[in-house]
């Protein structure tokens, strides 16, 4: 009543219904089931006919720049630092702000109910100086492209602390620790916020980091983490922002061997001019805080992260957006993302192309194929994407190829490079030890294929004796041409010598 009654006298005022009505803090919270909750603000003001102020959700911080109407319905537009944009529509509804947003234009809105937050709840943290570059030494780790597994693809929010058990079980047993798999790494959503002295703490699904790692390592195998330099993760959970420092040691403390650190909320802070310093100074705190911890950075290939990824002690760095489980999606990753970045690769430092998808359903067994083949002619980590405790016979093969495999962590670490290509074929090629040279002929077309080149085009000399790694058998190469057949969306791999 007593709001009707406010926002009638304002429309008698102001010819409009807003006012000190609208202006405010507001929360939309949606619990996550791990205890935690997304809470969504709108710290709303009102400047004369303009609705102003800031929108924040989960990894974003917009600056509403643009808005039409009054309490009684009204848009309202934001904009983040790097110019995504986002728009709300809503009216007052007695203390209630019924709002909502449409996820892409043609989508129905989806609808929220926001409630009045105390003033300040929310607010976006000032802005940290940055130090001055420096580079960071060498830690020695990842002399080959990581192995192991990742929670992200399959399990998004879903992961905990048996279902990693379970991973570390199924590795360890299943052939994958025998190929080199090593790393189980957790991914986005085992954050729980912070204890009173500011240590990160995680959430419900994770009542016990340490006692988790301890287990992964009593399998032989190491436990990864995940975080964001910024306030927050890309899921919106407690990243590292301001307690970098600390919360290393906290990693170091659980047995943590493996940190991926992903820009997100960093971005409503820092310019992509500004990355390498934020990226140094978790490269410093990983240093000072006494356990080896492979660092990788998730920055989806942004400010050219290969010239710089190695002086702030990264030993991988995405060069890409997120993969998705599709042939579409994996080819552009893979086969057009990573030209000219094979100069940056070499032991202990890596390009990343993002996770496998092997075997979570979205491709067919000879696209998976496809998959673990460039990416070991791409040296690129190896972080199974799958349910490890529940994979079919043929993705197990295609993951545990162990020639496969050895192409990929070659001692040498030099990234192969597409060769030759006519049309959707393409023959890749990737120098090992030893004078040997995987060579790669994919057909990214949608039929059958035959491939014929000459060596001398390749500017390779013509191989005296060739093994095909997914058939495993020795070929016969010889003469001035390679020629052979090529499955639709397939792959004809050997190492030559
Ligand atoms: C980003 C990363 C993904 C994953 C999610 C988690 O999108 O690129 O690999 O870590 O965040 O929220």
């Amino acid at each position: 009543m007593r709001i009707r009654f406010l926002c009638s006298i304002s429309v008698l005022l102001a010819g409009g219904c807003f006012g000190a009505d609208l202006a405010g803090n507001w929360v939309v919270a949606q619990p996550n089931s791990d205890g935690t909750s997304r809470n969504t603000y709108f710290d709303l003001k009102q400047e004369g006919s303009r609705i102003t102020g800031h929108i924040r959700l989960t990894q974003f911080y917009y600056t509403i720049n643009e808005s039409t109407g009054d309490a009684g319905g009204f848009t309202i537009t934001g904009i983040t630092l790097d110019n995504r944009k986002v728009t709300y529509e809503g009216k007052l509804d007695g203390d209630e702000l019924q709002i909502g947003t449409h996820a892409r234009p043609d989508q129905p809105l989806t609808k929220m109910v926001a409630h009045r937050a105390p003033a300040g709840e929310g607010a976006y943290p000032a802005r940290l100086p940055l130090p001055t570059l420096h580079k960071i030494p060498d830690n020695g780790l990842a002399k080959t492209p990581p192995m192991g597994w990742n929670s992200w693809n399959k399990f998004r929010g879903r992961v905990d602390d048996a279902s990693v058990r379970g991973m570390a079980d199924a590795m360890a047993s299943n052939g994958m620790k025998a190929a080199g798999y090593r790393y189980i790494n957790i991914d986005d959503t085992w954050e729980g916020g912070r204890d009173a002295k500011g240590n990160i703490i995680t959430n419900k699904k994770f009542p016990d980091m340490k006692a988790l790692a301890d287990y992964v390592h009593s399998k032989g195998l190491k436990l990864g983490i995940y975080s964001s330099p910024g306030p927050n993760t890309c899921a919106g959970y407690e990243g590292t922002y301001g307690h970098e420092e600390q919360d290393a040691k906290t990693w170091a403390g659980w047995g943590i061997d493996y940190l991926k650190y992903d820009w997100c909320g960093a971005r409503n802070i820092y310019t992509n001019d500004e990355m390498q310093a934020v990226y140094q100074k978790m490269g410093d705190a990983l240093r000072k805080a006494g356990r080896p911890i492979v660092f990788s950075l998730c920055q989806y290939g942004l400010a050219d992260v290969w010239k710089w990824g190695p002086d702030v002690g990264g030993n991988l760095w995405r060069t890409t957006g997120d993969i998705r489980d599709t042939w579409a999606s994996m080819a552009n990753l893979g086969f057009v993302k990573q030209i000219g970045l094979e100069e940056w690769a070499r032991p202990g430092h890596w390009n990343d192309p993002d996770m496998l998808e092997i075997g979570n359903g979205g491709m067919t067994d000879t696209e998976y194929q496809t998959h673990m083949s460039l990416w070991s002619i791409l040296a690129a980590p190896l972080l199974a994407g799958n349910d490890l405790r529940d994979m079919s016979p043929a993705i197990s093969a295609i993951l545990t190829n162990k020639e496969v495999i050895a192409v990929d962590q070659d001692a040498e670490g030099r990234q192969g490079r597409r060769l030759w290509n006519s049309g959707d074929q393409e023959i890749w090629a990737r120098e090992l030890s030893g004078g040997r040279r995987a060579v790669a002929v994919f057909n990214r077309g949608e039929s059958e294929a035959k491939v014929s080149a000459k060596w001398s085009e390749l500017k390779l000399a013509a191989p005296a004796s060739g093994r095909d790694v997914w058939a495993h058998k020795e070929v016969t190469l010889q003469g001035p041409e390679l020629s052979v057949t090529v499955p639709s969306h397939g792959v004809v791999m050997w190492v030559v010598k």
